[in-house]
């Protein structure tokens, strides 16, 4: 391809990826692939000479557009969204332009000071401490890695980072009902998943900070050595809140570090309503959110902030010749502040989304969503056969069905069976939860598109089905 069809092509694509927005609703937001439907359409050789262009694009239209399920259609409300927008598109668009691999400050200075200013927005923006410094990871889980591994060697004084594990039996606490992403986490740093401490939650899912008390006591009786705790504000079952303020002077107590995972309700501190989720941050010694789930910013960018960069930069520096610059110590070299070298050149996508939007239509649109989950929390409470199972925090809903006479097992099938039948429709896409032992619809309204219609469109879609059920 050369530049002059690079510019036809590349025009072409920007129409297809508007079309594609404007044809969205159309489509069914899951897709309805059977497994290897894709696959077996894929010949198993690259082509020895080039195709043309266009038997690309239908391909992309006939193979590969039936095996996407549409993350961006307003009546997705699974999982938690990964929210794109408009002029987050346009800034990956630029950066795949400029191809820039950004790993130290020279690779690319505007990056790197881009990268820096735009978590010092965040910070300013979130109200988190000031002294914080922030970093850009690709996702939560490798901020919580980064976490876990500062934490590491800190505990350690470098031991394992300089020798390997000896002796040492590390310990890490989080609720049982915190992210899978710790439990990997210690499983890359060595530590162990059976190391890692799952403290029991309270009736609203939040961990107990009592018996993260208990437990770490018990481990130092034990032998073995407290290492991190973790913190979620924002559970992913049900978006609970650990009490952060009290978890946060056990651990100033106990010299363990406390790294907080709001990965998806971190976004909402861009209200200053929202003080009760900021509680207690200003014990945490990390924290990672994603704006690439309810920031309008495109998969993927997690914003990690630290409270001393040096506990970052010395567990991940490293420093081949090669690598060595004049600038080094005057500016950010961001290969010090986590596991990859090569970076991408992530900020721009933040700072186009933060002026396209503004801080107002951010913090407008994120009220929204909540007041329209307040609606449908109070429709949800009004209806005879719905019962809510946790209260709803931010916009996030869990609820199910229950005819006031089946059994609890039945009750569960029941369930089930009402959700394949909504995602059946291909209207909505909608996933589950359990809420002790109990089988819940989970519905996220958090798109970046989403309006007041769809969700009367989505409550409509969910009456209709329970009228049927029952
Ligand atoms: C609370 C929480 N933490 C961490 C993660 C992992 O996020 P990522 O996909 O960015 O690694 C998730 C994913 O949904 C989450 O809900």
């Amino acid at each position: 391809m050369n530049l002059e069809e690079f510019r036809k092509r590349a025009h072409e694509a920007v129409d297809w990826v508007a079309a594609y927005y404007e044809n969205l609703e159309k489509k069914p937001v899951k897709s309805q692939s059977k497994p290897n439907d894709i696959y077996n359409q894929i010949p198993d050789r690259a082509p020895k000479s080039p195709e043309p262009f266009d038997a690309l694009m239908n391909d992309l239209n006939n193979i590969i557009m039936p095996g996407i399920t549409h993350w961006q259609h307003p009546h997705f409300h699974a999982y938690f969204p990964a929210n794109a927008s408009f002029p987050s598109i346009i800034a990956e668009i630029l950066t795949a332009g400029m191809g820039a691999q950004c790993m130290v400050w020279e690779t690319s200075p505007a990056a790197a000071e881009l990268e820096e200013r735009m978590m010092e927005w965040l910070k300013n923006l979130m109200k988190l401490p000031t002294t914080w410094s922030g970093v850009i990871h690709d996702t939560a889980s490798t901020a919580t890695l980064t976490a876990i591994l500062s934490a590491r060697e800190q505990i350690t004084q470098f031991a394992i980072n300089n020798h390997g594990f000896e002796h040492q039996k590390l310990r890490v606490y989080c609720s049982t009902e915190t992210h899978s992403s710790i439990e990997k986490g210690a499983k890359i740093a060595g530590i162990g998943k059976e190391n890692v401490v799952k403290i029991p939650v309270d009736e609203q899912m939040a961990m107990n900070p009592k018996l993260l008390d208990l437990a770490i006591e018990s481990d130092l009786k034990n032998g073995f050595i407290p290492c991190c705790v973790i913190a979620a504000i924002g559970t992913t079952s049900t978006v609970a809140i650990d009490p952060t303020d009290e978890i946060g002077l056990i651990c100033q107590r106990h010299n363990v570090w406390l790294h907080v995972d709001a990965a998806y309700a971190g976004s909402a501190m861009i209200l200053p309503e929202m003080d009760y989720l900021r509680k207690g941050l200003e014990y945490a010694d990390s924290f990672v959110f994603n704006p690439h789930k309810w920031l309008f910013t495109n998969f993927d960018l997690s914003a990690y902030f630290v409270k001393d960069k040096n506990a970052l930069i010395d567990t991940f520096e490293i420093l081949p010749e090669y690598l060595k610059t004049k600038t080094r110590g005057l500016v950010n070299d961001y290969r010090d502040w986590g596991i990859q070298l090569g970076r991408r050149f992530r900020a721009l996508k933040l700072w186009f989304v933060m002026r396209s939007f503004g801080v107002e239509n951010m913090q407008k649109t994120l009220r929204n969503h909540i007041d329209w989950a307040k609606w449908f929390e109070k429709q949800i409470a009004d209806h005879p056969d719905l019962e809510i199972l946790v209260p709803r925090s931010l916009n996030v809903l869990v609820f199910r069905v229950d005819n006031h006479k089946s059994s609890q097992e039945e009750l569960n099938q029941m369930n089930e069976n009402l959700l394949q039948s909504i995602n059946n429709t291909g209207k909505a896409f909608i996933t589950h939860t359990k809420v002790n032992g109990k089988y819940g619809l989970r519905v996220v309204l958090g798109q970046t598109y989403l309006k007041e219609r769809h969700v009367q469109e989505l409550w409509d879609l969910l009456q209709n089905h329970v009228d049927i059920k029952n």
